[in-house]
């Protein structure tokens, strides 16, 4: 396993880690016991994902069964829109905390930059007879980082950063932060290779971290009939001429070649699968390396913001939020 070191607590983050998104609690626990098996160290989840009670119950038996320490693990997992405010940011890490059955997290990032309005009893987003969902306007990221930042000086956490946010909001929080952010977790593979953003976080020691690098092949199911989506949004990188033409050459599967990538431009990927052959396959990174020209064949393949997927506009009218980070004349330009 190879590390990237983070600014300010020089914790190690590992380059790969297993993302678990749309993987449902019955599959993802032997997956994960599995993944951490085969030499992961590094697992992705966030309360959204409604599987940390089954990466918990993985983890705990991993470690029960003398195959490694907590020491060894670097667990992220994320803050909900609908916490996303101060009074509620220690409520739901200290119940992610108790599903997840650990002490203290390696990272926690605020998953969306905007909120909605919780039902306390489902914990889940308010949805108006309409469709459209309930937004907290009052989102106010200064008065959030400051209960991070406490979690944080608790003990709690040991590693802070945002997810879906823009370089102007992240750059807010850098602001008036006594703790900055570490990590940015962000959509980023090879059609949406996020330079700007990159560039930006470079500046600031933040460790980009590439959300949906394989291109997300799921999520076109996922979004199968959802608000405001086509399937010909979707991309195949999977299957681009350029991807095949390099992996044939290193006697590597396509995937091996889009992870390889990122992290030869220095960014951490999390590929989900919940298939012990493809956990291995992806994990199997770290014996070839792209030539220059490679590597240059491969940026040109960005098509900057026409390359992003995940929009949120499935949540029905998130982009009214004040919050709402992306640009949508770029997207539908
Ligand atoms: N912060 C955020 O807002 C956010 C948003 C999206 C995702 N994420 C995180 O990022 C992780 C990765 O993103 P993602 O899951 O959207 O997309 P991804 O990792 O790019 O793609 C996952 C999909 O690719 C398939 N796959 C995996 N390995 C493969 C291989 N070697 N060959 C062919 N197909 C393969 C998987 O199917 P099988 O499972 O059947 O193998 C799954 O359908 C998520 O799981 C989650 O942890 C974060």
């Amino acid at each position: 396993m190879k590390y990237t070191k983070l600014s300010q607590t020089e914790d190690l983050m590992p380059t790969l880690g297993l993302g678990t998104w749309q993987a449902s609690s019955d599959v993802i626990e032997s997956i994960v016991y599995k993944a951490l098996n085969l030499g992961y160290r590094h697992i992705d989840t966030a309360f959204n994902y409604n599987n940390e009670e089954a990466i918990g119950i993985a983890i705990k038996k991993w470690i029960d069964d003398g195959k490694g320490s907590r020491q060894d693990l670097f667990i992220t997992t994320k803050l909900p829109h609908v916490g996303n405010r101060a009074s509620d940011v220690k409520k739901f890490l200290e119940l992610q905390l108790s599903r997840l059955q650990l002490d203290y997290l390696d990272l926690y990032l605020i998953h969306v930059p905007f909120a909605f309005h919780c039902d306390p009893k489902t914990l889940t987003p308010i949805v108006k007879h309409t469709g459209e969902y309930e937004l907290d306007v009052e989102t106010d990221h200064i008065s959030i980082w400051k209960v991070m930042e406490e979690c944080q000086k608790e003990g709690l956490i040991r590693n802070l950063g945002l997810s879906n946010f823009s370089e102007n909001q992240i750059a807010k929080i850098i602001k008036t932060a006594s703790f900055k952010p570490q990590v940015l977790q962000v959509e980023l593979h090879a059609y949406f290779q996020q330079i700007p953003l990159r560039k930006f976080c470079e500046e600031n020691d933040i460790i980009v971290t590439a959300y949906a690098p394989l291109g997300s092949p799921g999520a076109k199911d996922h979004f199968v009939n959802k608000y405001n989506y086509s399937p010909d949004k979707f991309p195949d990188l999977l299957g681009l001429p350029d991807i095949k033409e390099i992996a044939d050459k290193y006697s590597k599967t396509p995937a091996q070649v889009l992870l390889r990538f990122l992290v030869q431009e220095k960014v951490v990927v999390i590929p989900k699968s919940t298939s012990e052959n493809r956990i291995h396959e992806n994990s199997n990174i770290y014996d070839f390396e792209l030539t220059p020209a490679e590597v240059n064949r491969l940026r040109k393949l960005d098509r900057g913001e026409e390359g992003r997927i995940f929009n949120f506009l499935f949540w029905k009218g998130v982009d009214k939020h004040p919050e709402y980070p992306f640009d949508l004349q770029k997207i539908n330009a």
